[in-house]
């Protein structure tokens, strides 16, 4: 399935749950001065999320281009580590705005992977906050996941809701704990499943983040109650073709083959043969 396909498919499931499609906003947000790029779909709808701007809907969703190049959110230094970093991206997200909640979320988010994308359930592990029973129910007594794969992350980054599961757009904002999916690559890649000394290998690849919005986080770290509680979930575009289009690096899709291969016959450059290629997209 191509990548176009792939984002088509997205907006129109949320669009026939009552989402309204939103166009992704400009990289450089309008009127944010905590960020210099867009990171993720939320930015534009931070207002709305901290109950200072209101729409005319309370669902949406949009494919959002976002950079992760510095600040909080920052994957630099993992471009040419990984086969799933790049800085420039594609997230596709769902958005409710005091609307539905987590019972909502897990359920649209399982459907959608494994109904209309068909991904095997049995190559898809989630990992919950550490704290969040809620979700943690969710998972396995409506959805079915067998608990050894719903994996509780607590505060493992060296402060109180410093944590993989406890999502901050940046040192301030909107911010929640979170529910993330990852997909199973299989044991001939190197990794290991999120919380184990072998996460940061490529096996086993976050794909869907789903927050579940509850805080404002100031400039002194209080965090107080958020109006309504709100759901803000992203999915790396890339990540998600390299499952479905059946290869490992995000570099191997479609939509980057093409643009690498215009890129060594303009340069003319590199030997253009596919191995050739595929050695360009690994580095
Ligand atoms: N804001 C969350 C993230 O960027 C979900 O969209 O992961």
């Amino acid at each position: 399935m191509k990548a176009a396909d792939i984002r088509e498919k997205f907006l129109k499931f949320f669009e026939s749950k009552g989402h309204t499609i939103v166009r992704s906003s400009s990289l450089v947000p309008g009127n944010d001065p905590t960020l210099l790029f867009v990171n993720s779909g939320m930015v534009q709808f931070k207002d709305v999320f901290l109950g200072t701007e209101s729409r005319p809907y309370s669902r949406a969703t949009t494919s959002q281009r976002s950079v992760r190049a510095g600040g909080k959110h920052n994957d630099l230094e993992n471009v040419g580590y990984t086969a799933r970093h790049h800085t420039f991206f594609e997230m596709l997200g769902n958005f409710s705005f005091g609307d539905y909640f987590k019972r909502d979320a897990i359920h649209y988010c399982w459907e959608l992977l494994t109904k209309v994308y068909g991904l095997p359930a049995d190559k898809l592990t989630v990992t919950v906050y550490q704290e969040d029973d809620e979700a943690f129910a969710i998972w396995e007594n409506e959805i079915g996941v067998p608990k050894e794969r719903i994996i509780r992350i607590g505060d493992n980054k060296g402060a109180r809701y410093a944590s993989d599961n406890f999502w901050t757009m940046g040192d301030t904002g909107p911010c929640g704990p979170c529910s993330e999916v990852f997909y199973d690559h299989g044991p001939e890649v190197w990794g290991g499943p999120p919380g184990s000394p072998e996460e940061d290998g490529d096996r086993f690849i976050e794909i869907w983040n789903l927050v579940f919005m509850q805080f404002n986080r100031d400039v002194q770290g209080n965090m107080t109650k958020l109006p309504k509680q709100s759901v803000d979930t992203g999915m790396g575009l890339e990540r998600l073709a390299a499952v479905l289009q059946h290869v490992h690096s995000n570099y191997e899709i479609e939509l980057f083959q093409t643009l690498i291969k215009a890129a060594a016959r303009e340069t003319a450059t590199a030997d253009l043969t596919n191995n050739s290629l595929k050695v360009i997209a690994d580095h």
